[in-house]
């Protein structure tokens, strides 16, 4: 049988990305609390603009991770093996994965890992022209939802390490079975028993710290969030008066957590493929969650999804990188 509903023919018109938008975003804003999922950030404009809040005087994630990795570069290049493979899900402009390839001149292969086909070809031509001799075979694959079986990585017994930095488990809920466990289970399963899964974290050391850099000065995060608004409105053709949305970052202790929410300034009605949602002022659509765990609470996800803690580096303001075994291995 044939839908014909607004809404089925509106999906039916779109590419898949948006499809998949104007589905989250009729379930999640016909929720309460209304949410927007934070994976939907990153069309073109979106991954701009989170370029620009890596660049941040006030976001301090990325410099400080950059640090990290430089100061601990030799010790994370022997864990990853001087002939090892290295795979990278949302491997992006693969920047930060320069520090370890400068490292590791034998390296058996690279596989970057994207949703962005045409990211990823950028980034492995980037890399194969900076690194001749390294084996680059980028794989398209959206790791929030499946990674690749991927056999061919193991055929030749090289050590497999998950690499996995920015801090990106953060936005993975670390309480529920279907967030951060299941993340990190498919990147167990991906660096295989003989592997390992270096993992990047914000510890969250300094609440004000992290109150600026997620609301800064200049109101990039402010746009990175309410471009969601945009993507409704521009791809999906929703009535939505986007200037009547406000950007906010709540730091929750309890949680330890960043809830990114965008609040309406006043009443309004967003309609979106023949569906009408009513906002009263001050009601909030959550847009992100970025959890800054602890490491002990970061090690208790890791068990829950196979994985023990073998190592762990620490780096300014709060980053910290650990090294994650199979725990069958390590026990
Ligand atoms: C991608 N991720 C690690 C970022 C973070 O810090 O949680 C996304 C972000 N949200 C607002 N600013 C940056």
């Amino acid at each position: 049988m044939t839908m014909t509903t607004p809404t089925a023919r509106l999906a039916r018109a779109l590419p898949p990305a948006s499809a998949a938008l104007l589905a989250d975003a009729l379930a999640g804003l016909a929720g309460r609390p209304r949410t927007l999922p934070c994976k939907h950030f990153y069309d073109k404009a979106g991954s701009l603009l989170f370029d620009q809040i890596c660049e941040l005087p006030e976001y301090y994630l990325t410099r400080a991770e950059a640090r990290l990795l430089e100061h601990h570069g030799d010790d994370l290049a022997r864990a990853i093996g001087a002939s090892g493979i290295l795979v990278e899900p949302g491997a992006g402009s693969a920047t930060k994965t320069r520090a370890l390839l400068d490292r590791l001149p034998a390296l058996a292969r690279y596989v970057p890992l994207d949703i962005s086909a045409q990211h990823l070809h950028d980034t492995a031509a980037a890399l194969r022209a900076a690194y001749p001799r390294l084996a680059v075979t980028p794989l398209v694959a959206d790791y929030s939802q499946a990674l690749p079986e991927y056999e061919a990585l193991h055929a030749n017994g090289a050590p497999v390490t998950v690499f996995f930095p920015g801090a990106s488990l953060g936005n993975f809920e670390p309480w529920e079975p279907d967030g951060a466990i299941a993340l990190l289970t498919r990147m167990r399963r991906l660096a295989g028993p003989r592997g390992r899964v270096l993992l990047g974290t914000d510890l969250g050391v300094d609440p004000e710290a992290i109150a600026a850099a997620y609301d800064d000065a200049a109101g990039v995060t402010a746009a990175f969030n309410k471009n969601l608004l945009v993507r409704l409105r521009d791809e999906l053709g929703a009535e939505v008066d986007v200037d009547a949305f406000v950007h906010e970052a709540a730091w929750q202790p309890d949680h330890r957590r960043v809830e990114m929410r965008l609040v309406s300034t006043r009443d309004q009605t967003v309609r979106l493929a023949g569906r009408a949602f009513a906002f009263t002022a001050g009601e909030a659509i959550v847009t992100e969650h970025c959890y800054k765990l602890t490491a002990e609470q970061v090690w208790t996800v890791a068990r829950r999804a196979g994985l023990a803690p073998a190592r762990c580096w620490l780096g300014p303001d709060g980053m910290a990188m650990h090294e994650l075994v199979p725990a069958v291995r390590a026990s």
